[in-house]
């Protein structure tokens, strides 16, 4: 039996709409999934939209709606931004449906027979007047570190410091402003701490993850896993806990399930499968692969793989975990405009620019990527529409032109023609294996070298200046050329497929997939077709339609959306409370060689630092372990390797420059925390950098 893959995105909250930062995720599953669906695979794709939890029960019950009229109103418009993105799922559903529902309480109970749930109380923090707990990002106050007023209850966005709510100066209900009071409940925890060894196996597993982060997420085992609360009390909007009074599924807890949930419902709507357990019983043999941002690692990696243990059901063999956009070098933001939902987008813009600018963007790593708006448009611009556009049109255009009546020569015995055709297959395995490893932006240099190639040939060949006096040889060339375009076309369908499905058509040739290029030999087109109609595939960019896309952030009445933004995070928040600090950020895995882009750098958080202390590290020769202050209030203690170039009393006292945002590493047993900035080439040919007198603290730029 042909082997079965079952690939999923994460599901969007239905809570606000798709933005393009959204899309990331949705083009790069959606890529991969035409790949393998080109290259003849037995392929589905699922998506649902997440819709329980507090940020949403608060805003549908502001807007005086029922949570449920709330969210069927987003999955209106996630579907159509999913159809009109391009986005080939198998099938999108809601967490709010009766098969999820099945599916949570069925796994909730294997769980509770296993003995993995347990009974505990906690104290929370508890509003009076709106008669709820209150997640961390639900209460505000002053920050007890810099009293900067209006902080949430979990972190200072003034200082960044990390803290709980109960050290808050004044807090208050973000809700209504009342202070809130600490209130116990019983709460029901899956044991997550008894499952450690089996996690750390499948975080080890070849291809479960990337390797940057396995290591990261290593660092939990070393704290010890804190066991996962997977109940809420009501008011909640989710699905009540069998056999408990008031109490609900944690949002966090059905999310997943809603992969299972959406195959249950694609199976039975289309009776492809007989159920869900095709694909998710403990011993079928598909491939489950799921793709996420990097900001939900931990839910999928680590209680995910644990839970579906438990509940005797197949794992994921792949987590597929990209990074983050940023627009024009910036984290997006609704004040700059630059949180552009897919629709602000799509009315202006054909969705194949923005699927052809992330995947020349994009590789397997974690590494945020930026939309900056004039790459975008001079990439799209430069290869796209001049390079590979132009050499479809190029071509087809003129054998469509009177004179060449739109016919092909017959295949050449040899020549440049068919030696062009022939080097340009010969990279194909490439291109499948860059898609393969979604290393999209290898794939997209290579098409474009190749269309490169076949455009340089064509000025070379120059077959306008022959079409009168030697149709025959002009007919020949530009027939070749319009064979890369054809091959280029099948290499491209992943990525672009409404613009490949009009070359196609234009070129009056089937569709050419990856899996008939497996054997496939020059020439690729039947030559007694005549071709058909040639058309430009895709405008140019033009500025002032790029900068359109900006500037509209309020889709939906921007007061209401602000509220979301804000509801969606705090879910998040919450969700991550206890592994909040330890939580994967940005890891700076996987540099691309070479050129950086201006986002790389601004990864790099350099700070002025004032040496307050310096004193030699016994037996190692080294290094000078530092006392610096970096304006946080604590100082740090910096392990370096200078002191064969520098006396601890020569570095006393000076300021330097201090690469802040580093791991924290350990070095001769002393917990190192950034690094000094030196040039030289070491030993004692070294010097430190001078920031000048600016105050410790200051942003080195
Ligand atoms: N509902 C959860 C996921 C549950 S999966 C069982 C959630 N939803 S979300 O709407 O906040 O995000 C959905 C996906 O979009 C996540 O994988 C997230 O990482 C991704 N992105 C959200 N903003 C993004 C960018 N700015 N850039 C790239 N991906 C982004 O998390
Ligand atoms: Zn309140």
């Amino acid at each position: 039996m042909a082997e079965r893959i079952l690939v999923t995105s994460a599901l969007p909250y239905a809570n606000g709409p798709i933005h393009i930062g959204h899309a990331v995720e949705y083009v790069q599953t959606d890529i991969y999934v035409r790949f393998l669906r080109s290259c003849g695979k037995d392929v589905v794709y699922f998506c649902a939209d997440d819709t329980h939890g507090t940020p949403i029960e608060i805003n549908a019950s502001k807007q005086g709606l029922k949570p449920e009229e709330f969210v069927a109103r987003w999955y209106d418009s996630h579907q159509a931004d999913f159809r009109d993105l391009g986005v080939s799922v198998d099938y999108f559903h809601s967490t709010n449906s009766p098969e999820n529902k099945h599916y949570a309480e069925y796994i909730y109970g294997q769980l509770k027979d296993r003995g993995d749930i347990e009974k505990r109380d906690i104290e929370q923090a508890y509003c009076e007047v709106d008669k709820r707990f209150l997640p961390d990002r639900f209460i505000k106050g002053t920050c007890p570190n810099c009293k900067a007023a209006d902080q949430y209850g979990d972190a200072c966005e003034k200082c960044g410091k990390a803290y709980s709510p109960t050290d808050l100066i004044e807090p208050r209900c973000a809700l209504c402003g009342t202070p809130p009071v600490r209130r116990k409940s019983s709460h029901l925890f899956f044991k997550l701490s008894l499952h450690a060894d089996f996690l750390q196996e499948t975080l080890r597993k070849p291809g479960f993850i990337h390797p940057g982060l396995a290591t990261q997420l290593q660092g939990f085992f070393e704290q010890g896993l804190a066991d996962w609360d997977i109940s809420r009390d009501g008011p909640y909007f989710g699905f009540s806990i069998p056999g408990e009074t008031d109490k609900y599924f944690y949002v966090w807890l059905d999310a997943p399930i809603g992969y299972i949930a959406t195959t249950e419902k694609w199976a039975k709507t289309t009776g492809k499968a007989k159920s869900a357990l095709d694909y998710w019983a403990e011993g079928s043999d598909a491939r489950i692969i799921h793709f996420i941002g990097k900001d939900i690692v931990y839910f999928h990696a680590l209680f995910w793989p644990a839970v579906l243990k438990e509940a005797g059901l197949k794992r994921p063999e792949s987590v597929k975990v990209h990074g983050h956009l940023t627009v024009n070098g910036e984290k997006m933001s609704k004040s700059r405009g630059t949180l552009i939902p897919v629709r602000s987008y799509l009315d202006h813009l054909d969705p194949s620019y923005l699927r052809y600018f992330y995947a020349a963007t994009l590789g397997a790593g974690v590494e945020d990527l930026d939309l900056s708006l004039k790459d975008f448009r001079l990439r799209v611009n430069g290869e796209l529409v001049n390079n590979i556009g132009n050499l479809a049109n190029r071509s087809l255009s003129m054998l469509a032109g009177g004179a060449l009546e739109k016919r092909l020569a017959p295949a050449t015995k040899e020549g440049p023609g068919k030696a062009l055709v022939e080097a340009a297959l010969a990279r194909v395995p490439e291109v499948r294996e860059a898609f393969e490893k979604l290393e999209y932006r290898n794939a997209i240099r290579i098409i474009t070298e190749i269309s490169q190639s076949a455009n340089g040939f064509l000025q070379n060949a120059a077959p306008w200046a022959k079409v009168k006096t030697d149709p025959e040889a002009a007919r020949a060339d530009l027939s070749d050329a319009a064979e890369v375009a054809y091959l280029l076309g099948a290499l491209l369908t992943p990525v672009i497929p409404l613009v490949t499905e009009k070359l196609f058509v234009q070129l009056n040739a089937p569709p050419l997939t990856f899996e008939a290029l497996a054997t496939a030999r020059y020439p690729l087109l039947d030559r007694s077709r005549p071709v058909g109609t040639p058309e430009p595939l895709l405008p140019r960019l033009e500025e002032e339609r790029v900068n359109a896309i900006l500037g509209q952030p309020a889709a939906v009445e921007p007061a209401k959306e602000e509220k979301k933004g804000k509801g969606e995070k705090a879910e998040k928040k919450a969700a991550e409370s206890k592994p909040a600090e330890a939580k994967p950020a940005a890891p700076a895995v996987e540099a691309a060689p070479g050129e950086i882009e201006i986002g790389d750098f601004g990864k790099v958080v350099l700070k002025v630092g004032k040496v307050l202390a310096a004193e030699r590290v016994p037996k190692a020769d080294k290094l000078l372990k530092l006392t610096v202050d970096l304006g946080e209030g604590q100082p740090r203690t910096i392990c370096s390797g200078i002191a064969e170039a520098f006396q601890p009393e020569q570095v006393q006292g000076r300021n330097v420059v201090v690469v802040a945002n580093l791991k924290p590493r350990m070095l001769r047993g002393i917990e190192s925390r950034g690094m000094i900035l030196t040039a030289g080439p070491g030993g004692k040919n070294l010097s430190l950098l001078d920031p000048g007198d600016m105050p410790p603290g200051s942003e080195v730029k």
